[in-house]
């Protein structure tokens, strides 16, 4: 296969298990459960499922099309599929939302170190849950713990980046992800019978769509771009490494379930568990962070090995769920900047190491000492977030969409997204990508717009 010094997956399962590596992260088990109760629970997470259907996934396989069609990065992929015209500026804009994004995300990233640090020496015995949120501020606070993880965190992305994908990270996340999600059953269990926790399972299924405004929308959608990893050429950069006989519809299918059935988990985890603790459910970026321990200490507080050995491997398998998306981040900018400017990989891998360090740092400060400088009213971690998530990744898949759905050649897409005629429900993607995505996507905008003017 061409471009074997990108990091290549070996096999045809290898690249799907990294595609479903990459969706899965704190996407689903940090930022999943924060939106929702940022924006009043059943009725958001009803409205991102109809997101995760009826535009992630047409999209995600117009992704997978044009990266298992040019078998090249995000920007020279267009100019492969569509030379001579412009379209290369979507593959760009791309990269620079992975950027941005793999900046924020390795500082959230970084706090799983922390708790495994705070779960290997047994420091959530004895804490109330004000102690917990306390100890929480108190970590992002200070200066200099959050930037150590950052670096920790940044240095073991490098390290797999240079390293190679193929040997670690995809062999391994063969057992580690399904065992993450037999934790994540069992913490839901165990969340689920807390005293109290039914008012939590009440803000997870009764709807209220008396609150759906086109903040809860551009909300909904954004998170499904984010989870799903779409919107910024980064799943068609790992497509670009697929079998060529990879079935992309089925793969989309498969990844999506995956991601879902994993954000869905983490909010029957959290929303419970918070609510018979009393945390607030929009507490923001912290809630996962204060409303979790709590769970360990109140299930298992008197199996103190069993609390340490459950929350250990929890931190664990989250910092890992969070490694292979980081990687698929730092991947895509780097394969571009050593493809189309003529470097080494080591060189582009450090220049990416080191720009979203520096990035990374001004976010993590900017919840500490930092917190005061605000633009537009956020704090320069919380721009970070709104500006890819809910801008970028989203007009990304707009272009997207109507890329493979107006302008790629009708033959390819037709072989690709029909799996050569065995796909049934191939005339409801091309609708999808044609017809309902862009202009879902453009409403949501413009009245999101209109609000805030
Ligand atoms: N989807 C990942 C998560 O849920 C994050 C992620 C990895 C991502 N690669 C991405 C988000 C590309 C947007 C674009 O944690």
């Amino acid at each position: 296969m061409a471009k074997i010094d990108r990091a290549g997956f070996g096999t045809k399962i290898g690249a799907v298990l990294a595609a479903a590596g990459s969706a899965v992260g704190l996407g689903n088990i940090w930022r999943f459960p924060f939106e929702t109760g940022n924006h009043g629970g059943a009725a958001f997470i009803l409205i991102y499922l109809g997101c995760v259907l009826f535009m992630g996934i047409p999209i995600m396989i117009a992704e997978f099309v044009i990266g298992s069609r040019s078998r090249a990065n995000a920007a020279r992929s267009y100019r492969v599929l569509a030379p001579g015209t412009q379209w290369h500026w979507v593959g760009r804009m791309g990269i620079l939302a992975g950027f941005l994004i793999l900046s924020y995300y390795s500082v959230v990233a970084g706090w799983t170190l922390e708790f495994i640090f705070e779960a290997v020496t047994n420091s959530f015995a004895g804490k109330s849950p004000a102690d917990f949120i306390a100890s929480f501020n108190g970590f992002v606070g200070d200066p200099w713990r959050p930037a150590i993880c950052l670096l920790l965190f940044m240095l073991a992305t490098h390290f797999v980046i240079v390293r190679g994908v193929e040997k670690g990270i995809e062999k391994s996340s063969n057992i580690l992800m399904p065992v993450l999600f037999v934790l994540l059953l069992l913490l839901a269990v165990c969340s689920v019978s807390l005293p109290g926790a039914m008012n939590g399972l009440k803000f997870l299924l009764e709807p209220d769509f008396s609150k759906v405004d086109g903040n809860v929308l551009l909300g909904a959608m954004g998170q499904a771009f984010f989870s799903l990893s779409l919107g910024l050429g980064c799943l068609g950069t790992y497509a670009s490494y697929f079998r060529s006989d990879t079935n992309l519809p089925k793969t989309a299918f498969n990844v999506a379930w995956i991601d879902t059935g994993v954000a869905v988990l983490a909010g029957f985890i959290i929303f419970p568990a918070a609510f018979s603790v009393g945390i607030q459910p929009d507490a923001g970026p912290s809630l996962i962070f204060i409303t979790l321990p709590n769970v360990f200490q109140q299930a298992f507080g008197n199996l103190t090995w069993l609390a340490i050995l459950l929350s250990v491997m929890f931190y664990v398998l989250l910092a890992l769920a969070a490694l292979t998306s980081t990687i698929s981040q730092h991947e895509m900018v780097t394969a571009y900047l050593h493809e189309e400017f003529n470097m080494t990989r080591k060189k582009a891998a450090w220049l990416v190491t080191g720009g979203s360090f520096v990035l990374g740092l001004f976010c993590s400060l900017s919840l500490g000492v930092g917190k005061d400088y605000t633009i537009f009213g956020l704090t320069l971690f919380d721009l970070f977030d709104f500006v890819t998530a809910k801008i970028m990744l989203p007009a990304g898949g707009l272009c997207i969409s109507i890329f493979v759905g107006w302008y790629l050649d009708k033959k390819i897409v037709w072989e690709a997204i029909s799996n050569n005629g065995t796909f049934r429900l191939y005339k409801v993607v091309i609708f999808i990508l044609k017809f309902f995505a862009p202009i879902a996507i453009a409403f949501i905008f413009i009245n999101e717009l209109g609000l805030i003017r």
